[in-house]
């Protein structure tokens, strides 16, 4: 069988992570958020040494990196050859600058895509990301697509205390061969500029039809 699958997407620090985050625990859904899963592995890549810029290195090297999201307190935990990253880890800023060049590399989009597709036997999702509803799940009925402009998500992701390139991932992310960030077909867009998170939150909730709650 399988599970209802929320699917969420939208530029870097549209705030989708913490609006499926927040709808996920009201839901009683598990989240998923697949930006780690890129993350833990440009992390693991870094470890070697290698340049991000080099797509053969990248691929050849990235094969030997296991990556695993086991879930806990209704969230997956990414971890890389058993052990479990920090959010430090994940969003440092050589993480930030390399992420997207190794997020290009079909090889490494196949892996990610296939695990992420095997967590919906585990219950039903919210999962956020660039591809979600586009490529992992385009079948779901539940796709939405969470943008706000240039400056906002600039301001947002300063306010966190990271140096972070938005607009240049955006760039890279949306002009990629593999996978690049779309609206997905049937996607709801929320642009949540004006919003507030909570705001955000109860925008997704009004445009969802009614589904089984698990609390
Ligand atoms: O949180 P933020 O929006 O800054 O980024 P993220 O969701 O953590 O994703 C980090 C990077 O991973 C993105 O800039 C993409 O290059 C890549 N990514 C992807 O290619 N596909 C996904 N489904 C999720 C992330
Ligand atoms: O996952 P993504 O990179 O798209 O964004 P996020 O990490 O969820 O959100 C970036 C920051 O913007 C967080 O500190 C959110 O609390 C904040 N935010 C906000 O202030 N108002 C919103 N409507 C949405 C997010
Ligand atoms: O510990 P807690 O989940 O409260 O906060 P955190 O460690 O700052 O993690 C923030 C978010 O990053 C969580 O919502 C997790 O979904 C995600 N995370 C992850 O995906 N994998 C990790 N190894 C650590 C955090």
């Amino acid at each position: 069988m399988m599970n209802t699958v929320i699917t969420i997407d939208g530029p870097a620090a549209s705030g989708k992570s913490s609006v499926a985050r927040i709808l996920a625990q009201r839901l009683g859904y598990i989240y998923v958020n697949t930006g780690n899963m890129y993350r833990a592995m440009t992390w693991a890549v870094l470890q070697t040494g290698i340049d991000p810029n080099d797509m053969d290195t990248v691929r050849s090297t990235a094969e030997g990196i296991l990556i695993d999201s086991p879930v806990a307190d209704g969230q997956t935990q990414v971890s890389v050859n058993g052990r479990r990253l920090t959010a430090e880890d994940l969003n440092s800023d050589p993480v930030n600058r390399g992420v997207s060049l190794v997020a290009r590399v079909p090889e490494v989009r196949a892996r990610l895509v296939a695990d992420q597709r095997a967590l919906s036997s585990l219950g039903p999702l919210v999962m956020e990301g660039r591809d979600i509803g586009s490529v992992v799940f385009p079948d779901s009925p539940l796709k939405f697509y969470i943008d706000a402009s240039e400056e906002v998500r600039a301001a947002r992701r300063q306010a966190q205390g990271h140096t972070d390139q938005v607009a240049e991932r955006d760039r890279l992310d949306s002009t990629r061969k593999a996978s690049p960030l779309v609206i997905p077909e049937g996607a709801v867009v929320i642009d949540n500029s004006h919003l507030t998170l909570e705001g955000a939150v109860q925008a997704v909730l009004d445009r969802l039809p009614a589904i089984p709650v698990h609390p």
